[in-house]
C-alpha cells in the first residue's frame, strides 16, 4: 500500500525551514502532500492560492525523483478530514526550539482524538533553520531588513512587492 504523508501549514510565506522539512519528509513516504491551510487562526499576508503557488515554485529545486512524489494542495476545514480524504497515514510537523513543543504536542493530541489512524511525526528542524519563522521574516522584510538567507529569491521578490519595497 502507498504510504502518503501530509505536511500541513500556513506557509505565509514558505521559508527555507519548510523546504528543509519537505526535503526530509519525502524520503520517508511514497507521496508527500504539502497542504496549505485556509483555516489557521492567522491573518495571512498572502492569499491561499498565492501561498500554494509559492510552495509549488520551491519544489523545482528538489531532485526530480522527489519532485514527482510531492504535490501541493490547498484545504479548508479540519486537517484530519483532509488527511483522511487523501488516504494519508502520517502528518509531518517541523519542531524548532522548545517553544514549539507545547503547541505542537497539543495539536498532535487533539488530532489523534479526531482520528487515531493517522500519526503525527515530528522532524527536528535543521540547525540553520531553528530560528526562522514566517512571522519574523514578514516583520523584518516589512521594515526593510534583509531576509534573503531565510527565503528563496522568488519569495523575496513577492515579499518586496507585497510591502511595496
Ligand atoms: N523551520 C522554520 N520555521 C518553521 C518550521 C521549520 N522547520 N516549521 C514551522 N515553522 C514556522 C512557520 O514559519 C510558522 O511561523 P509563524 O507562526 O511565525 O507564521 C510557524 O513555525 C508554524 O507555522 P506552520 O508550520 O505554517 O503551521 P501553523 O501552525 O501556522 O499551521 C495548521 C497549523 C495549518 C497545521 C493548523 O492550523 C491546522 O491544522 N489547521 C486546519 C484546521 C484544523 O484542523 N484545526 C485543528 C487543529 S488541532
Amino acid at each position: 500500500m502507498k504510504r502518503i504523508g501530509i505536511y500541513p501549514g500556513t506557509f505565509d510565506p514558505v521559508t527555507i525551514g519548510h523546504i528543509d522539512i519537505i526535503r526530509r519528509a519525502v524520503q520517508t513516504v511514497d507521496e508527500l502532500v504539502i497542504a496549505v491551510a485556509l483555516d489557521t487562526g492567522k491573518t495571512p499576508l498572502f492569499d491561499l492560492e498565492d501561498r500554494a503557488k509559492l510552495v509549488r515554485a520551491e519544489l523545482a529545486a528538489l531532485p526530480a525523483a522527489d519532485q514527482q512524489r510531492c504535490r501541493v494542495e490547498t484545504f479548508s476545514g479540519l486537517l484530519m478530514h483532509f488527511a483522511e480524504a487523501q488516504g494519508a497515514g502520517i502528518i509531518f510537523r517541523g519542531l524548532r526550539a522548545i517553544s514549539d513543543f507545547e503547541y505542537e504536542v497539543q495539536m498532535a493530541c487533539l488530532n489523534r482524538k479526531l482520528n487515531d489512524r493517522i500519526e503525527t511525526v515530528f522532524l527536528a528542524a535543521s540547525e540553520h533553520t531553528q530560528f526562522i519563522s514566517s512571522r519574523f521574516v514578514k516583520q523584518i522584510a516589512k521594515l526593510g531588513g534583509d531576509v534573503s538567507s531565510f527565503v528563496s529569491p522568488n519569495v523575496l521578490s513577492h515579499l518586496k512587492a507585497a510591502f511595496e519595497l
